[in-house]
């Protein structure tokens, strides 16, 4: 049997198949030209420490002003000094939102889903939730697999761990909806394969994804550069700053009739995430754009805009087929269009829907609410003593 003491033995002998095996990857050449940025080995001036070296390289400090946002060579395992404190302060704004789905109250709800809505409210319920699930597994593998690992500051990447998290969370959200509410898991789960209006947002998400979730990307090449900026202006601005802000909308227009109240409230929870993974987002691309020679190609940010909208649009018209009390298809489509405007002016882009006008001028108030009047109070009060910015 192997005690953890087989492994402290300095004397074990590993078999010589295994020698062999290891002796030979190391004499054989390597086929591709390892990444520039492995942590530790490399010095601020970005060349590669030789034998004797070590000690020398590993005395001298981390000049803040070398670090970058992707393509850096300063050792990624030091936190500070900081280059980006605005990093650093995005985590510990994300901790003030510390709430788990258990802590509210979906009682209410259950009764309201079977007694109250109607067979157009179900469906608009439904399908709201169907495509949020998806869409957050989408958002935590993004940040997650395809983006994390190409940031070359430590400050940054201790966020987006903190988003990892977060997506994972609202994903137990929406399930805990789902099995709270007796919904049909498999039937739900599997409306964004069979309900084309979800499926093409989806996909289109995952295109990004797929186009930089790449082991052969290489990050210090100009059309590389330019579709991974392509890509985390999606994330931000559309996918978070759009789609999920718009997103939550249907629900709250519940909230304000007095239904699904507790539905809505773990929405609020999760719409403050994601604008401060929407406001990271924006930040950080911003900050990519400033420390690279970039000449982004306007362009394809105009077919991303294009897209969303159309993808937006029909996925309205489905999940709206009816309009309910205070909620229409095209109220939702025109506000996609004004929130856009609002994303693209935060990225010093030019409006994409000029003329667009606020159709629900609720969102904002219901994004900023500060729960001051349920059990939540005291807990996110205590929570948010430091004060968020919404903006
Ligand atoms: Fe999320
Ligand atoms: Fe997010």
């Amino acid at each position: 049997m192997l005690t953890w003491d087989a492994f402290s033995e300095p004397d074990v002998q590993l078999p010589a198949d295994v020698i062999a095996a290891e002796s030979s990857e190391d004499s054989s050449p390597d086929p591709k030209p390892r990444r520039k940025k492995e942590a530790g080995q490399e010095g601020r001036t970005g060349q590669k420490r030789q034998t004797g070296q070590v000690e020398e390289q590993t005395a001298q400090p981390i000049r803040p002003e070398d670090k970058r946002v992707i393509n850096g060579l300063t050792d990624i395992n030091q936190l500070a000094p900081f280059k980006y404190p605005w990093a650093w302060k995005y985590f510990l704004n994300a901790n003030k939102n510390h709430w788990t789905p258990l802590d509210i109250n979906m009682s209410q709800d259950v009764y309201d889903y079977k007694h109250k809505l109607t067979d157009t409210e179900k469906h608009l319920y439904e399908n709201v939730l169907a495509y949020l699930t998806t869409s957050d597994i989408l958002a935590m593998r993004n940040i997650g697999l395809a983006v994390m690992e190409k940031m070359t500051a430590p400050e940054l990447q201790i966020y987006q761990a903190r988003q990892v998290y977060e997506e994972a969370l609202h994903t137990w959200t929406y399930q805990h909806c789902i099995e709270t509410l007796g919904l049909d898991q498999g039937e739900i789960y599997n409306r964004y394969r069979m309900v084309p209006a979800i499926n093409q947002k989806i996909q289109i998400a995952n295109t990004r994804i797929s186009s930089i979730l790449r082991t052969d990307i290489d990050l210090n090449d100009p059309d590389e550069l330019n579709n991974f900026i392509v890509a985390y202006v999606f994330f931000a601005a559309v996918f978070e700053g759009c789609w999920f802000y718009n997103g939550f909308s249907p629900i709250f227009s519940f909230q304000r009739r007095g239904l699904m109240k507790g539905t809505a409230e773990q929405l609020q929870y999760i719409m403050r995430d994601e604008v401060l993974h929407c406001g990271f987002g924006i930040r950080t691309v911003s900050q990519i754009i400033m420390e690279n020679d970039i000449k982004l190609d306007l362009s394809a940010i105009r077919e991303m805009w294009d897209e969303a909208e159309a993808a937006e649009a029909d996925y309205a018209r489905y999940i709206l087929r009816d309009p309910v009390l205070g909620y229409s298809a095209e109220s939702h489509i025109e506000h996609f269009r004004f929130i856009a405007n609002r994303r693209a002016k935060q990225l010093g882009f030019e409006a994409p829907f000029p003329g667009a006008q606020c159709a629900l001028p609720w969102l904002d108030e219901q994004a900023n609410i500060r729960k001051e009047k349920n059990f939540f109070e005291t807990r996110v009060t205590e929570y948010q003593a430091g004060g968020l910015n919404w903006d």
